[in-house]
C-alpha cells in the first residue's frame, strides 16, 4: 500500500486555480474539499466548479464532501469526474448502497468521520469502502492544529483492517505538516491531505518530497507492515 500526498485546494488562490494545480504536479492527487454551509459553516464550490476542476487538472480529484444529504449529491461528483469521493458517515442514511453506487459509476469511495464519531460503527462494512478519512481536525477550515487524540482511531482503523487483509487506503485530513504527520503514518494512515502546509510552503515541490519521505519512514518503521516499500512505485495518476 503505497503513500498518497493529497494537496487540498482549500489553501490555493481561488482566482487562479489552474495553475495552483500546475504547481502540486508532484503530488498523487488533488484534494477538493466541497462545502454546502449546512454540514460545515463554511462554503466552496458545487458541481460546475469541480466539474472544471476534473478538466483541467493533472491529477485525479479526490474529492471531499463535507455537505449534507450525500445520498443524493455525492454520485453527481463521480460523475463530474471525481476518481475518488468520501462522503461524512453523519451526513448518510444508506452508506453501503451510496459506496455501491459510487464504486459502480467507477470512482473509489471513501467514507469520512468527524473527530467524534467512532470507527467501531463501521468496522464490518470496511469491505464496502477503498478509503476510511479519519477528520484530525473538526472539519471546515484549513490551517487548524491536529487533534492529537486522533492518533489511536487511526492505529484502530489500520489494525482492524489489517486483520482482514482488505485493501482500504487510511486518510487523514487537517493539521497535517512535517510536524505531524509522522504520527498519523507510524499509526497507519497513507494518505495525507495537506493545505496550508503544502500551499504556504516557498517550494511546493520540495515540500511534496519532504511529505512523502517523512511518511513513507514512519509507515514502514511500523513491524506490521513490512511489504510496504520505499522503491513502490506510484499507482498510475488515472486510476479509475
Ligand atoms: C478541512 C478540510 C481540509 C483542509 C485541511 O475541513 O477538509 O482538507 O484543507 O487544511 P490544513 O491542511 O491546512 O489543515
Ligand atoms: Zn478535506
Amino acid at each position: 500500500m503505497s503513500i498518497q500526498i493529497a494537496p487540498s485546494i482549500l489553501s490555493a488562490d481561488y482566482a487562479n486555480l489552474e495553475s495552483e494545480l500546475h504547481r502540486i504536479t508532484e503530488a498523487d492527487w488533488v484534494h477538493v474539499d466541497v462545502m454546502d454551509n449546512h454540514f460545515v459553516p463554511n462554503l466552496t464550490w458545487g458541481l460546475p466548479v469541480v466539474e472544471r476542476i476534473a478538466q483541467v487538472s493533472p491529477l485525479p480529484l479526490d474529492t471531499h464532501l463535507m455537505i449534507d444529504n450525500a445520498d443524493r449529491w455525492a454520485p453527481q461528483y463521480a460523475e463530474a469526474g471525481s476518481h475518488s469521493v468520501t462522503f461524512h458517515a453523519e451526513a448518510t442514511q444508506a452508506p453501503v448502497r451510496l459506496a455501491r453506487e459510487l464504486r459502480r459509476q467507477g470512482a473509489r469511495a471513501g467514507i469520512a468521520l468527524r473527530p467524534a464519531t467512532g470507527i467501531e460503527p463501521y468496522l464490518d462494512l470496511l469491505p464496502e469502502f477503498d478509503m476510511v478519512l479519519i477528520m484530525t481536525v473538526e472539519p471546515g477550515f484549513g490551517g487548524q492544529s491536529f487533534i492529537e487524540s486522533m492518533v489511536h482511531k487511526i492505529r484502530r482503523t489500520r489494525a482492524a483492517i489489517d486483520a482482514n487483509q482488505l485493501d482500504v487506503w487510511v486518510q487523514v485530513d487537517g493539521g497535517i505538516s512535517e510536524k505531524t504527520i509522522d504520527q498519523a503514518a507510524d499509526a497507519g494512515a497513507n494518505v495525507f491531505v495537506a493545505g496550508s502546509a503544502v500551499f504556504n510552503a516557498e517550494d511546493i515541490p520540495a515540500q511534496i518530497t519532504t511529505l512523502r519521505s517523512l511518511a513513507q519512514d514512519h509507515y514502514c518503521a511500523h513491524s506490521s507492515r513490512p511489504s510496504a516499500g520505499h522503491n513502490e512505485p506510484h499507482p498510475p495518476h488515472h486510476v479509475k
